[in-house]
């Protein structure tokens, strides 16, 4: 009794679980599985079996401590985001030092507002311009590979709202394949500054990407009128000093925006379309409140999207089951105690929103796409068991671009096409690269919907 007592009145510093290297990989498949697998079987924290200090966090409040209430503790300054600084150079997400609160400052301001409902004429747009595609290939009956698409017209609505450039399908295409390759070539382990095949693919994808951009930038400083766009805002930042950007720091936002801008969206919508397809009564329901909006409004704005609580509902379920940003990553700045776990100074937590939004204490039927979730109230009262965009200072600065571009598609798609996908399985395999991706393409049919009036 009293050696309880004494151990409640001063908890001790526990070291973190960690499998074994060769329990690691039997828990899963992918790597992302195998982060679900350890949160399960090994609790809140688990330290991965590598040298290096690596932790894996899986309590919400425990998140919540890191993102928000002590952000201060805990820094970005670390080898993943270095290693995406050397795609995306010193742009907002891989900036560490203390330039970013400024630079996230200036930004926010001056473009959130002002920027969203030509975000969503651009969206409609583009979305008309994929439609027209499918109707011919729907005559055709020919298959489509669905992220291909979906990726495809994220670029095209990206190059358009950010940067009002206009580009024809081989060129978006080609964009793609540079910013995808570099961002799977910088996964794989590679031998700095030796010109291995690899090495030599990505520094021409890196440069390739650079050279656009810098591009844009030049082809912008002639317009004798400025458009009302992101690199538009990017052009009137002011430091504190009253000094403009220069070009290496606009071309470094312009190619974080440019990547993260039509990626994460792209994969996002890929995985709602397959999760959609799970369920047939919530697809139904969506088509239904679709059909609804579309007989009073010719196109949509964010105020109408308000109308739609399915349809946000529906997107939120999607980002829970596959959140594309699975993991990101904070350093301790000293000894930590944890929840009575031991942390050093100097380590890396994993915070993964895969595995948190997947798991069944917060989530009941948690496999499972079911929208209602997120309109009946009963969602988990831990904040942080549903984080796709991140928290605290650093939360997802494209949010409301990514939720209105993402329900404008949706809506639009949804009154006019039902995606039929030719693999019938009911999960599909993901592999965790920067963004949660299929691990097979995403082959599908799109059929006319007929409309019952
Ligand atoms: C479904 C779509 C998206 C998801 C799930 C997503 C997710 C996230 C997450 C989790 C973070 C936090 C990373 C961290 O704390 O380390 C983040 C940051 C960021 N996101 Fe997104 N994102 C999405 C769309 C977008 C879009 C459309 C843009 C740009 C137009 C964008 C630009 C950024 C930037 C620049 C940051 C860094 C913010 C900072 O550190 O201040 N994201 N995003």
């Amino acid at each position: 009794m009293l050696k309880e007592w004494v151990n409640y009145q001063r908890p001790k510093e526990k070291k973190p679980p960690r499998p074994s290297f060769w329990h690691f990989f039997q828990l899963g498949k992918s790597l992302p599985d195998r982060l679900i697998g350890m949160a399960r079987h090994y609790g809140p924290i688990v330290r991965f079996p590598t040298p290096m200090r690596v932790f894996l966090i899986s309590d919400p409040s425990v998140v919540h401590t890191i993102l928000v209430t002590r952000q201060q503790d805990f820094t970005k300054d670390l080898y993943p985001y270095r290693q995406l600084g050397k795609i995306l150079g010193h742009g907002l997400l891989t900036n560490v030092d203390e330039s970013w609160r400024e630079r996230r400052l200036n930004l926010q301001q001056g473009f959130k507002l002002n920027l969203l409902p030509t975000i969503a004429r651009i969206t409609e747009e583009c979305t008309k311009i994929l439609l027209n595609r499918w109707r011919k290939s729907e005559q055709t009956g020919r298959y489509l590979y669905l992220e291909d698409e979906m990726l495809q017209l994220m670029m095209d609505i990206t190059c358009r709202s950010l940067f009002s450039e206009t580009v024809s399908v081989p060129q978006l295409k080609k964009r793609i394949r540079w910013i995808s390759s570099a961002h799977r070539l910088l996964m794989t382990g590679r031998i700095p500054w030796v010109p291995t095949p690899g090495n030599i693919r990505f520094w021409y994808a890196v440069s390739r990407i650079r050279r656009e951009a810098e591009r844009f930038l030049q082809k912008r400083r002639q317009l004798a009128q400025q458009p009302e766009d992101f690199l538009t805002v990017l052009l009137s930042l002011k430091d504190k000093a009253g000094n403009s950007l220069d070009n290496k720091e606009i071309v470094d936002e312009i190619i974080t925006f440019w990547a993260t801008g039509h990626e994460t969206t792209g994969a996002a919508l890929a995985w709602f379309w397959f999760s959609l397809n799970q369920n047939d009564s919530a697809k139904q329901r969506l088509r239904e409140e679709c059909e609804a909006v579309f007989l009073n409004h010719s196109s949509l704005t964010p105020e109408i999207l308000n109308e739609m609580p399915y349809l946000k509902a529906s997107l939120e379920e999607g980002l829970r089951l596959y959140p594309v940003v699975w993991n990101f990553f904070r350093k301790t700045l000293q000894d930590e105690n944890i929840i009575g776990y031991r942390i050093p100074k100097g380590s890396t937590l994993v915070l993964c929103p895969l595995s948190i939004q997947r798991d069944e204490r917060y989530w009941p039927e948690a496999e499972q796409f079911k929208p209602e979730r997120f309109l009946s109230g009963d969602k988990p009262k831990e904040h942080y068991a549903y984080f796709p965009f991140g928290g605290g200072p650093h939360v997802c600065i494209g949010k409301a671009f990514a939720n209105v571009q993402a329900q404008i598609i949706i809506a639009q798609v949804m009154r006019e096409f039902d995606i039929e996908f030719l693999r019938k399985k009911k999960t599909f395999p993901y592999r965790g690269l920067i963004t949660l991706r299929p691990a097979q393409v995403m082959r599908i049919r799109v059929r006319k919907v007929t409309h019952e009036i």
